[in-house]
């Protein structure tokens, strides 16, 4: 792979110019500090200063065969000299693990130390672009200069990785969470993009990809168990935006590429850049990048109408058919989410989402969806089933107003649905199986996650019987303070 020339194609350095102009701006941070004191479950999107540590208190019965670590990621902080980034997506990585051991829960949560985080924090303002946000204080040398390590934090060959989309994974230590510093798979791979989406192979390795917006191009990966780079491939995607995950079943590497043009500019951020191309008679079709893994080329591109997506289930071979799920939602998503930092929630967000199953079906070339569930987010399988046939998905479901509100388990054969509602004064976070050990099937385990108790402002590890959601937690263990908000994390048992 032509790294260089890849890295150059996209807009990653197209916005190197300095233009001076600086928007994270003091106007947001005087809204959102405005609308906090009238509600104060906007909290959740509040900014967090340094580490934290605590024992949570437990209420239920914690199982006695759920022992591990459940490591987490997500954007912490939010505002520095006075100024607010303008979208959720910006904020630098707080890498968060909670331990279940011997009776207890305990918390740990500390920054990712990346080069932005500290340059920043010596600075005492905002320096680099982000996503949503454009800044341009100080030039950058490349992706990784802006790397926030927001997203993910993934347990893999016996160490953790702090994980973006934009640039390279950072490793973070197992245990205290210090930041260890940038991965470099292999020496021609440094500073590619490596999504916060990677695909653990239930026998060892891992799929992942790399998506420059604008470079028409995304970057393919195999890495063995060992942590070795088995295998790299680009393949060519025309008019490629915002790509964020991928799917993954025996034969293939499954992308959507939601209709976005992206503008040329170096004033605006990434997020501005994308204008939304899915509406009007000239509209584009999502598309449905199929991907050989034998070959790492493209096997065939389906069509479907314009939407845009986030988030994958799995994906599985069906005979001469592939399915796989997928949260799909009617049109710009990207702009909605960005009022949140000024404290204005999006009350059509989720409620303009549905979670489907794809089959695309290579001989008649059409690619068919069946509903699975409604407005919901953040599907998740059993780790064990991963680009195997699978019969469950977790998703989280809407409670208006960007806030997810309960936990689902769908059998996405017989579309009945197990679920838990949290209620009023909760809002949800990403829940994800964690199986027994020699688990018989993907409900013999526990459905693990936290939410956040809206009203006493505190992170709350939930605890589920997976066969029996509806029953409701088998054990909370509640901290004693807020924990910043989490895209995504990984179970990591003992
Ligand atoms: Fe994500």
């Amino acid at each position: 792979m032509n790294r260089r020339r890849f890295l150059e194609s996209g807009l990653g350095l197209a916005a190197l110019a300095l233009t001076g102009a600086a928007r994270a701006d003091a106007e947001t941070y005087r809204r959102f500090h405005a609308a906090l004191a009238r509600q104060p479950a906007l909290a959740v999107y509040a900014d967090t200063v340094g580490s934290q540590a605590g024992q949570a208190v437990i209420s239920g019965r914690l199982p006695a065969d759920l022992q591990g670590s459940f490591y987490r990621n997500g954007p912490g902080r939010f505002e520095l000299g006075g100024e607010r980034y303008q979208h959720w997506f910006d904020g630098d990585g707080f890498a968060q693990r909670w331990t279940i051991a011997g009776g207890r829960v305990s918390h740990r949560g500390r920054f990712v130390e990346t080069c932005r985080y500290l340059d920043e924090t010596q600075a005492g303002q905002f320096l680099y672009p982000s996503f949503g946000t454009h800044l341009a204080r100080r030039g950058f040398r490349d992706n990784d200069t802006l790397n926030a390590a927001n997203t993910n934090l993934l347990p893999f060959n016996g160490r953790v990785y702090a994980l973006w989309e934009g640039g390279s994974a950072t490793e973070v230590d197992p245990d205290t969470l210090a930041t260890v510093g940038l991965k470099t798979w292999r020496d021609d791979l440094r500073a590619m993009p490596f999504s916060a989406h990677p695909k653990l192979d239930p026998q060892g390795g891992m799929w992942n990809f790399g998506a420059l917006p604008g470079s028409g191009r995304i970057a393919l990966y195999q890495i063995g168990s060992d942590g070795q780079v088995l295998r790299t491939g680009v393949i060519e995607v025309p008019r490629q935006a915002m790509v964020h995950d991928f799917a993954v079943s025996a034969s293939h590497l499954i992308f959507l590429v939601p209709p976005y043009d992206l503008q040329p500019g170096n004033s605006m951020s990434f997020a501005e850049r994308h204008r939304w191309a899915g509406d009007g008679p000239s509209a584009r079709p999502l598309r449905v990048v199929v991907v050989s893994k034998d070959s790492l080329t493209v096997r065939k591109v389906f069509e479907l109408p314009p939407q845009m997506v986030f988030h994958f289930g799995n994906a599985w071979e069906d005979g001469a058919c592939t399915r796989f799920d997928v949260v799909l939602h009617a049109g710009d998503v990207l702009a909605e989410l960005g009022g949140l930092m000024a404290g204005e929630r999006p009350a059509s967000l989720q409620s303009r989402s549905e979670a489907v199953q794809v089959c695309l079906d290579y001989a008649a070339g059409q690619a068919r969806t069946s509903r699975l569930f409604g407005p919901s987010e953040f599907p998740r399988v059993a780790p064990q089933v991963v680009g195997s046939r699978h019969r469950r998905l977790v998703l989280l479901g809407d409670g208006g107003e960007a806030v997810l509100s309960s936990v689902n388990l769908v059998d996405t054969d017989t579309g009945t649905v197990d679920s838990y509602r949290f209620g009023a004064g909760w809002q949800v976070e990403e829940h994800v199986l964690v199986p027994r050990r020699h688990a018989r099937s993907e409900t013999d385990g526990y459905l693990v996650g936290v939410a956040q108790d809206l009203r006493k402002g505190v992170g709350v590890l939930t605890v589920f019987d997976a066969a029996r959601v509806s029953a409701g937690p088998l054990a909370l263990a509640r901290l004693p303070y807020r924990t910043p908000h989490c895209f995504h994390g990984n179970f990591l048992s003992a």
